[in-house]
């Protein structure tokens, strides 16, 4: 056969139409995809707050969905297809700006995200996110529902244990700050409660811890550690005002195990996907010292050993 462009052309179209055939209309019409175990119907203002997310571009830089090789995103689960059976359009998004929201729903209490959402640089002080308060109280609400419900029954277990412990911490928080230091303190496992900080609080170790409360906890807890950052007045029970911690047995464990962990029902994040073991106890000495009014780093005993760094054995408080 001679090849004419007629032809070329007619043999183009028949591939593709193959192509067609086998890559798109035969999966769409013979997958039954069945909903995960995890898919429930969304309520009006989560649907709602679903068209704001879509309008606003937030798939621009937020994906929905987890692949195997994302283990190190610290994900619980990895995404089925049989998740998005009810989404039309389907919000995966391909770009990672900020972090996957799939499995966002309970992450965060709702005030953290009225403070979030009203300005990402007040509980993230370097956040790139968007502003996004012009929507109004009622939008960010909707937007607020949406997103504790991404993870479906996933999320819904995790939004209840954030309501459940929200209504212990508010309670203890409003008879005052014994009350509020005692049940911030009473689930933390004896191990840590008795571990003073390994590291000691050299003058590199506290620059360090002062960049790092700079980047992560200056939005919340304030400059000087009062708990009058700029996210406070969206928050309650507020951001902790360190200084009440000076008449208190607070150690270096304490700290570390609350600021790896978060606190369950307050505002307050977890880190331990962001911040290294040492960054944490950079940051504990830190506010100890600056914001507390004392420490306890490098005493006995030293649970872990900080070899790494010089040791002053002369005093008790190592190189501090
Ligand atoms: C320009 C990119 C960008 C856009 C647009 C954007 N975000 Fe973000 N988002 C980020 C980044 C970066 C972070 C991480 C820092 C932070 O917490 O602000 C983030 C964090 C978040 C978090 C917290 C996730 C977590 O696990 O802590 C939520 C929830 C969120 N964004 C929702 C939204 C919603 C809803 C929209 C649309 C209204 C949106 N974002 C638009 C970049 C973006
Ligand atoms: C989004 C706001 C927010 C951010 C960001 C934040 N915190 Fe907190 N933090 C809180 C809240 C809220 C509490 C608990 C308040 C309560 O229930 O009294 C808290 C409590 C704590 C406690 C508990 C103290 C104790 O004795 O149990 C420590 C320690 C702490 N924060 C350290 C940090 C450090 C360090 C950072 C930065 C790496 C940080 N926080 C970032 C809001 C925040």
């Amino acid at each position: 056969m001679k090849m004419t462009t007629s032809v070329l052309l007619a043999g183009t179209m028949i591939i593709f139409a193959v192509i067609f055939v086998i890559v798109v209309l035969i999966p769409t019409y013979q997958a039954e995809v069945k909903p995960s175990e995890m898919v429930r119907m969304r309520t009006e203002i989560e649907e709602e707050g679903r068209h704001i997310y879509i309008a606003n571009g937030c798939t621009y830089c937020h994906s929905q969905y987890i692949r195997p090789q994302d283990w190190d995103l610290g994900a619980e689960r990895i995404a089925k297809e049989g998740d998005y059976v009810l989404d039309e359009p389907v919000l995966l998004g391909s770009i990672r700006t900020g972090p996957d929201l799939s499995q966002a729903g309970g992450e965060h209490p709702d005030d953290w995200h009225r403070a979030h959402f009203t300005n990402p640089r007040y509980t993230r002080p370097e956040s790139i996110m968007p502003p996004f308060k012009f929507l109004g109280d009622e939008k960010v609400k909707s937007l607020t529902a949406y997103v504790q419900s991404l993870g479906g029954k996933d999320a819904d277990a995790r939004v209840s244990r954030q309501k459940h412990w929200h209504k212990i911490l508010t309670e203890a928080y409003d008879k005052g700050p014994d009350s509020n230091v005692a049940i911030l303190h009473r689930y933390i496992p004896e191990m840590w409660i008795n571990m003073p900080n390994p590291y000691p609080a050299t003058e590199a170790a506290l620059k360090r811890g002062e960049r790092i409360y700079q980047s992560f906890c200056l939005g919340c807890h304030g400059p000087v550690g009062d708990g009058q950052g700029p996210a406070a007045k969206y928050l309650y029970p507020p951001p902790l005002n360190f200084t009440v911690l000076n008449r208190t047995g607070v150690s270096g464990g304490i700290f570390y195990y609350q600021i790896m962990n978060g606190i369950t029902g307050t505002a307050m994040p977890y880190f331990k996907r962001e911040l290294e073991s040492e960054k944490i106890w950079d940051v504990s000495n830190y506010v100890m010292i600056n914001f507390v009014g004392k420490n306890d780093a490098n005493t006995e005993p030293r649970g872990i050993d900080a070899a790494y760094e010089p040791v002053d054995t002369s005093t008790k408080q190592g190189g501090k």
